[in-house]
């Protein structure tokens, strides 16, 4: 087990389209428990295997309670519109944005011996399955976002001008209800 280095978004081997696993072999699970700790030690939701320099379409994500291998994944349906709205990379450090995902992925992968596995998954874990399926297509969540943050500042900035306009409705809200009391 190791510590892999990741690269960034300067790097054009993030541009690449990964290939299909087709060894389950030794070599394949020796990546696998690297990537994941690789990911614990970033404390990320979620690594591709490109991330670490491996054009191979798999990727780990701990965007739940499970930590899970998804090798070889698709989406074979989607509905709704994810409730989170911000996204960030370990492959773009700092920076974090607004992307539209689904809320809910009926999704089929392989697991390290092979076998097919088919799972539907929502909210957080959605939106972190798309993000990193998309990175075994070359792309970046940076392509897809309707709204960049340079930092977690100008994030924290954005989140509390959104605050003080929903407590601003609110209070709108209970004048109105006790107006109308
Ligand atoms: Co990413």
């Amino acid at each position: 087990m190791a510590i892999r280095k990741i690269i960034n978004e300067s790097d054009e081997t993030l541009r690449k389209i990964s290939k299909p696993v087709v060894d389950f072999d030794d070599r394949l699970f020796e990546l696998i428990e690297d990537m994941k700790d690789t990911l614990a030690k970033a404390e990320g939701a979620g690594l591709a295997a490109v991330q670490v320099g491996v054009l191979k379409r798999l990727f780990v994500m701990h965007a739940g309670k499970e930590e899970r291998e998804c090798i070889n994944p698709s989406i074979i349906k989607q509905d709704g519109i994810n409730k989170i709205k911000v996204e960030a990379c370990l492959s773009v450090p700092g920076k974090c944005g607004y992307v539209e995902r689904p809320e809910k992925v009926w999704v089929e992968y392989q697991d390290r011996t092979g076998k097919k596995i088919q799972k539907k998954f929502t909210g957080f874990e959605a939106k972190c399955f798309c993000h990193e399926l998309d990175h075994l297509d070359g792309i970046l969540y940076i392509d897809r976002a309707t709204k960049m943050f340079k930092d977690r500042d100008e994030y924290a900035k954005e989140q509390g001008k959104q605050k003080k306009d929903n407590s601003k409705s609110d209070a709108s809200k209970s004048k109105n209800t006790k107006s109308e009391k």
